[in-house]
């Protein structure tokens, strides 16, 4: 039978499964958000304020979350992080349209550059095991030497996998060259309750923009620009008008309100550090059980096990968690992610207890060889990416231009940007990652015949 509403259908029927969430949003699809923010769908009306021109109840909401993270500025979005990332990067590109730029960057990341005719200056992270890594502060002043006129640099922090930078080092860095340090926290929002307060805009970066649903108790789509110096905050509200909707949903910003009160006045706060101490015993029992985890300085509320490291595949990790209840943020070829949050509930970390006790236990999966070589670079970022373009399978793109990134997991680097061409060495490292398709430029004749350069 027809069904006349087959996605609320479909969430119905997932719902009905009671699996404990460890993905995002960070409210768990608790009780924490009262059903009258669905009613309370309003629009900009003359008393109820306007987001690009914020000068009543949003204003004031900007500024309860501007105390809550000691922020110069913080600018609410209704359209997730990528607005916010869009928006970063335009008050930073315009100060100068080279900017370095980690190389796991996320694709709204890209796409905005693109859009806005940025030049980035691709730089690689370096890690092990499987994990993305952080870019070393040697290669960021070998990239400023090179590139003098950088005017910022883009990191990714945390990593997919929980791993931060060393945003101190960087940010002195950045600022002895007169750049900015502008990052990606979209998975680190929640950095700045922690025991020790590890949000970067505390450590030193000039902007972050921050998904604040992926960790924190607020509407998917909820997420926040927030700005170190009000010198750098002018412009901004016109700069996120020029990506953002004219109707940003005021459900998604009241969640934003109903959560910064939730950290200010109803001890919001120590549930969090109370979640980081179980979280810290579930890694413990992980590692007691043979699992590697990553090194280095983590996101203490995120659970990354190298789960090839007792044998596991990505696709047998989803059935096994799945089987034990669980839902992942994320599993790849060789890592199960899990973003913990204080609405999960006991209940739910001694199911992912348990799974983690329980896992089958095999020889350890070789890891992947991570490749480190940046392609040869035919055409801009913006040039690619605005250009007509056409898949194809891998096996018969080499010599082309590509249109998109390809990025395999792990370790969440892409191996090819726009405008970047597909040599053999590429296209062998996209079939080694079981990438199939790729979307190459199509030329103006519309012929997908090889660059000839
Ligand atoms: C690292 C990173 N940056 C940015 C984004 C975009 O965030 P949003 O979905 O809130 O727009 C994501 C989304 O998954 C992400 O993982």
């Amino acid at each position: 039978m027809e069904q006349r509403t087959p996605l609320l259908t479909c969430l119905q029927e997932h719902d009905k499964l009671h699996r404990s969430s460890f993905h995002t949003p960070g409210h768990k699809c608790s009780s924490f958000l009262p059903l009258e923010l669905l009613r309370l769908d309003y629009t900009e009306l003359p008393d109820t304020d306007a987001l690009y021109e914020a000068a009543g109840a949003i204003r004031k909401t900007e500024e309860a979350l501007s105390h809550l993270f000691h922020s110069g500025r913080s600018l609410i979005s209704a359209g997730g992080c990528t607005l916010a990332i869009q928006t970063m990067l335009k008050i930073a590109s315009d100060r100068g349209k080279t900017i370095l730029f980690a190389r796991n960057a996320h694709r709204s990341a890209v796409s905005a550059a693109a859009l806005l005719g940025i030049d980035p200056v691709w730089l690689l992270p370096t890690g092990d095991n499987g994990f993305t890594g952080t870019i070393r502060p040697e290669e960021v002043e070998e990239a400023f030497r090179n590139y003098p006129d950088a005017s910022a640099l883009y990191i990714t922090s945390p990593s997919y996998y929980g791993e931060i930078s060393d945003i101190p080092v960087l940010s002195d860095i950045c600022h002895q060259h007169g750049a900015l340090l502008i990052v990606d926290n979209a998975h680190g929002s929640h950095l700045a309750f922690m025991k020790e307060n590890l949000h970067p805009l505390h450590l030193g970066a000039d902007m972050t923009a921050c998904s604040l649903h992926k960790t924190l108790p607020v509407l998917t789509g909820g997420a926040a620009l927030q700005i170190r110096s009000q010198a750098h905050a002018e412009g901004a509200k016109e700069a996120m008008a020029l990506f953002g909707s004219t109707s940003p949903s005021y459900p998604i910003m009241c969640s934003i309100d109903l959560c910064v009160d939730y950290l200010l006045h109803q001890d919001g706060i120590s549930a969090y550090q109370a979640c980081e101490k179980r979280v810290e015993s579930i890694r413990q029992t992980a590692v007691q059980c043979g699992l590697q985890l990553p090194s280095g300085l983590c996101d203490p509320l995120r659970i990354t096990l190298n789960t090839a490291s007792v044998g596991l595949t990505g696709k047998q990790q989803i059935a096994y968690f799945e089987s034990c209840g669980i839902d992942c943020e994320f599993c790849d070829g060789e890592n199960a992610v899990m973003i913990c949050t204080p609405f999960n509930t006991e209940e739910d970390f001694l199911r992912l207890e348990t799974a983690v006790r329980q896992m089958p236990r095999k020889e350890a999966l070789l890891p992947r060889k991570r490749s480190f070589f940046l392609p040869q670079q035919r055409l801009s970022l913006r040039q690619a990416v605005l250009s007509p373009s056409v898949c194809l399978p891998v096996e018969q793109a080499e010599g082309h231009i590509a249109a998109d990134t390809a990025c395999p997991c792990p370790p969440g680097v892409p191996l090819i940007m726009p405008g970047e061409i597909i040599s053999k060495s590429v296209q062998k490292e996209l079939l080694q990652a079981g990438i199939r398709s790729i979307r190459i430029v199509r030329d103006k004749a519309g012929s997908t015949s090889p660059d000839p350069n």
